[in-house]
C-alpha cells in the first residue's frame, strides 16, 4: 500500500427493481422546492419522468423544471441552472439521467451561490466551494460514469476551449441515489456499450499505477473480470437483467474513490478523451476506447510488471515460455478482442478526428504528471495519430 488515505463516501444508495419506492421517503428530508434536472427527453419516453413526478407530487413539492442537459454538459447550461436555483430558492436538485445530468447538477450546486468566477475557481484552479451548496439527489438512467456516488463534475467550456473535470469533496456527492437496472434498459446499444468501456477505463486508469502489493488491485481485478463477463452477455442480449444489474453495480464501485485507496492513478487516457470530446462532442466512452490501446502500448514498458499482472489475473494469459513483454502484449490483445466483441469504436476518425484537427485536439489535452510515464506533447500527437 502507498501513503495515507481517508475513505469517506456519504452517498446512500437504493439498488434494485423496487429502488424508486424510496424516493418519496428521501424527499421528506428536504425543503419544499425541488429542481428537476434531466436531459433531452428520454425520461419522458420511457416513463421514468412520470414516476418521479408522482413521487414529487405525493411529497407536496413545488417542482422547478430544468430540462435539456446535453451529453458533455456545457458551462453555459450550468449558468442557466444557477439562475433557476437562485430565482426559485431551490432546496434540492434532483438529477434524473446519466453522468452528464448528475455532473451538471454538481456544477450548479457549487456555482449557484458562488460570487466568484466559478469556472476559474473550480475547473481551472481546482479549489473547493466556499459558499452555500445545494443538496443533490440522483435517479440513475445510464450506467458508466460512477457520478451517482462520487464528486466528479466534467464540464465543457467552449469559450475557453476546455473540457475539464473537477472532483468535488463528499459535500457535493449526491446525498442519495436510486439505481434500478430496469431504468437503463432503454439506453441505445451505442450508449450502453460506450458506458461499458467507460467503466473499464476507470478500472484501468486506477490499476495502471504504482508497484506495491495492494489489496485495492485485487478488488479492481475482480471488478474487471465481472465487467468483462457481464458485458459479453449484455452486448448480445441487452435485456438480460442480471448482466445489466451486475454492470450497474460494478460501475458504481469503479469510481467511488475505493479503488484509489493506497495507490496512485493515471487518468491520461481520460485527458486525451476529454480533448476529443471537446473538439468533436463525441460520446465519452467511445473517445476513451479509441485512444486506450495506443496509449497503453506507449507506456507498457514503464510499468511492465503491472501489464503482466493484468494479462495473467484479468485475462488468464499463461506466462510459460514467454517473455514479460510477450505476456503483457497478449493481455492488451485480449483487451482489444473484448473491445471488438462488445462493439466499441476503435478509431477516432470515426468520431470526427482527422489530420486537420489533430493539433487542435492535442492542444486541449491536459498532460498529467502521473501513471508510469508523463507524456510529452509529441507523444500525445503520436498517440492520437495511431488512434486515427
Ligand atoms: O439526454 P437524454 O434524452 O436523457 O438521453 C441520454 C443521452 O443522449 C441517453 N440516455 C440516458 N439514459 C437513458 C438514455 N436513453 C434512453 N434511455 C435511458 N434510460 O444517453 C445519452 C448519454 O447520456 P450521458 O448522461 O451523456 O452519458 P454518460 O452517463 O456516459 O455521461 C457522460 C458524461 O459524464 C462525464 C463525461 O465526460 C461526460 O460528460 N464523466 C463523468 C465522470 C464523473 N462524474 O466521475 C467520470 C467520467 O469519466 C466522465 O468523464
Ligand atoms: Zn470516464
Amino acid at each position: 500500500m502507498e501513503g495515507n488515505f481517508k475513505f469517506h463516501n456519504p452517498t446512500k444508495l437504493y439498488f434494485g427493481e423496487d429502488a424508486m419506492g424510496h424516493l418519496a421517503g428521501e424527499l421528506k428530508n428536504y425543503g419544499p422546492t425541488v429542481m428537476l434536472s434531466y436531459g433531452g427527453g428520454s425520461i419522458k419516453r420511457n416513463g421514468i419522468y412520470d414516476a418521479v413526478i408522482a413521487a414529487l407530487k405525493a411529497s407536496g413539492k413545488t417542482v422547478v423544471e430544468d430540462p435539456g442537459v446535453m451529453p458533455n454538459p456545457t458551462y453555459e447550461k450550468v449558468l442557466e441552472g444557477c439562475k433557476l436555483v437562485r430565482d426559485n430558492h431551490v432546496d434540492l436538485i434532483l438529477a434524473v439521467g446519466g453522468g452528464s445530468t448528475i455532473d451538471y447538477t454538481k456544477a450548479v450546486s457549487a456555482s449557484a451561490w458562488c460570487n466568484e468566477d466559478a469556472w476559474q475557481k473550480y475547473w481551472v484552479n481546482q479549489q473547493n466551494p466556499s459558499c452555500q451548496t445545494v443538496p443533490i439527489g440522483a435517479v440513475l438512467t445510464m450506467v458508466g460514469t460512477g457520478s451517482e456516488m462520487n464528486g466528479g463534475s466534467v464540464i465543457t467550456n467552449r469559450k475557453e476551449g476546455f473540457k475539464r473535470g473537477k472532483v468535488f469533496g463528499p459535500a457535493l456527492y449526491p446525498n442519495f441515489a436510486i439505481l434500478n437496472p430496469r431504468f437503463t434498459m432503454t439506453v441505445p446499444q451505442y450508449q450502453m456499450v460506450a458506458g461499458f468501456f467507460d467503466i473499464m477505463s476507470h478500472l484501468m486508469e486506477q490499476y495502471f499505477a504504482g508497484d506495491r502489493d495492494c489489496t485495492t488491485d485485487y478488488i479492481n481485478e475482480g471488478l474487471m473480470r465481472s465487467l468483462i463477463h457481464s458485458s459479453r452477455i449484455a452486448a448480445q442480449n441487452p435485456q438480460d437483467y442480471e448482466a445489466r444489474a451486475n454492470i450497474m453495480w460494478t460501475a458504481t464501485w469503479a469510481l467511488n474513490t475505493l479503488l484509489k485507496c493506497g495507490k496512485g492513478g493515471d487518468w491520461e487516457v481520460h485527458q486525451i478523451g476529454h480533448a476529443i470530446g471537446l473538439v468533436t462532442d463525441a460520446t465519452h466512452g467511445m473517445t476513451l476506447a479509441t485512444v486506450s490501446l495506443p496509449y497503453y502500448r506507449h507506456v507498457m514498458h514503464d510499468g511492465l510488471h503491472q501489464f503482466v499482472r493484468f494479462a495473467k489475473n484479468v485475462w488468464g494469459v499463461r506466462p510459460e515460455g514467454k517473455s514479460d513483454e510477450q505476456v503483457a502484449m497478449e493481455g492488451l490483445k485480449c483487451l482489444e478482442d473484448w473491445m471488438k466483441e462488445i462493439g466499441v469504436v476503435m478509431h477516432c476518425h470515426e468520431l470526427g478526428v482527422s489530420e486537420d484537427n489533430l493539433e487542435q485536439v492535442a492542444d486541449a489535452v491536459l498532460i498529467l504528471p502521473v501513471g508510469y510515464r508523463t507524456l510529452t506533447r509529441p507523444e500525445v500527437v503520436e498517440i492520437l495519430r495511431e488512434s486515427l
